[in-house]
């Protein structure tokens, strides 16, 4: 007997050049870099250039990701973009990467669960990938959040960014006795009745635009802590795990308190979270696959390690996903 199993082949990331400061921000609304560092824990972001869309953030990590698996387009047949910025309301940004990336077989759609996305988008490729549906996918977070900021609010310009981030993932089937790679298990949860807690003012349907982002924070924050870590047990009983088995957590990087309040929780020992919102801020979808390839791509993350990815957002949406590296 053999299993069917969903293996991380590469990782890549993209992050524009532009790196805007709490300094430069202090000098846009009535904040401070004290502030900023002390309650969320960002020191800066990086934001798209004009003109620079999600769909082109989203191919330069996807390339790396390639070139770390060792594979091209031609290998790829799902591609899904986990992104609440696509680049036009219609089409998928996926399919305008499919175009960017040359290919013109496979399938290739977006997802949209906000901060969760990534999460929600590796547990769905790993569900297509065990159906036979495809046996290689692109799975992207990436995101032009700057473009939802109202940059008068002080309460959420201060805590997003920009970037895009990528895995390569791909169907094996692993022979008995063999070790055990890949997704070994995820958990999704989402509860529409806190929509409003977090959410944008604006959408085809309702405003006809675009509209910001709104946010009831301290809601969010009291959410938080207990969703992401309820989902991390889920995941590990399903798995047949617990907390002292893991070698990485990779959250998402909303917020430097909710993390660290999540790693106390669940009683891990800090060294093994791994974190990017100082550098990145939140990244929305892009950010557990951003943390994920700077901790690979700094060696930390190595063949054979017990790995959680975790995210909860807009929604609300939460969920976690084990993985054997
Ligand atoms: N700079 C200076 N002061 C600020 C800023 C800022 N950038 N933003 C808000 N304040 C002020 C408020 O105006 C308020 O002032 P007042 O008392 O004079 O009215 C004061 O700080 C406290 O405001 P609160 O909103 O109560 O601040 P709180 O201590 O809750 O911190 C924060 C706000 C950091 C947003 C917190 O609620 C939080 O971390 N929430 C989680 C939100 C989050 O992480 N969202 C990310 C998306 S969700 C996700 O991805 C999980």
């Amino acid at each position: 007997m053999t299993k069917t199993r969903s293996i991380i082949r590469g990782v890549g990331a993209y992050l524009p050049e532009k790196i805007l400061t709490n300094a430069e921000l202090a000098k846009m609304v009535d904040t401070s870099d004290e502030w900023i560092q002390q309650r969320v824990g960002i020191k800066e972001r990086h934001i798209a250039a004009e003109g620079q869309f999600t769909s082109d953030l989203a191919v330069a990590a996807a390339q790396q990701a390639l070139d770390a698996a060792g594979m091209t387009p031609h290998d790829i047949d799902l591609i899904i973009v986990a992104t609440t910025t696509p680049d036009y309301t219609f089409p998928a940004a996926a399919t305008l990467v499919q175009m960017k990336l040359g290919m013109h077989h496979g399938m290739a759609f977006d997802l949209q669960a906000v901060c969760s996305g990534f999460v929600y988008a590796v547990a769905t490729a790993d569900s297509y990938l065990q159906n036979g549906l495809a046996s290689r996918a692109l799975v992207i977070g990436a995101e032009t959040f700057s473009r939802l900021l109202d940059w008068t609010d002080r309460g959420t310009c201060v805590l997003f960014g920009d970037g895009a981030g990528a895995v390569i993932m791909e169907r094996v089937e692993i022979a008995d006795g063999a070790p055990d790679r890949g997704v070994l298990a995820s958990a999704l949860r989402s509860d529409g009745h806190h929509w409003d807690k977090l959410y944008v003012d604006g959408g085809p349907s309702s405003t006809k635009g675009v509209g910001h982002v709104r946010m009831q924070g301290p809601e969010v924050f009291r959410h938080a802590v207990g969703k992401i870590t309820d989902v991390v047990y889920d995941t590990l009983d399903k798995a047949g795990y617990t907390v002292d088995d893991l070698d990485w957590f990779v959250p998402h990087q909303a917020n430097r308190r909710i993390i660290d309040g999540a790693g106390a929780k669940l009683g891990l020992p800090p060294e093994k979270v791994v974190i990017t919102v100082d550098r990145h801020a939140n990244t929305s979808a892009a950010s557990v696959p951003l943390a994920l390839s700077v901790a690979v791509a700094d060696g930390r993350i190595k063949e054979g390690d017990l790995v959680m990815l975790e995210a909860m957002g807009g929604g609300f949406t939460w969920g976690a996903s084990l993985i054997r590296w």
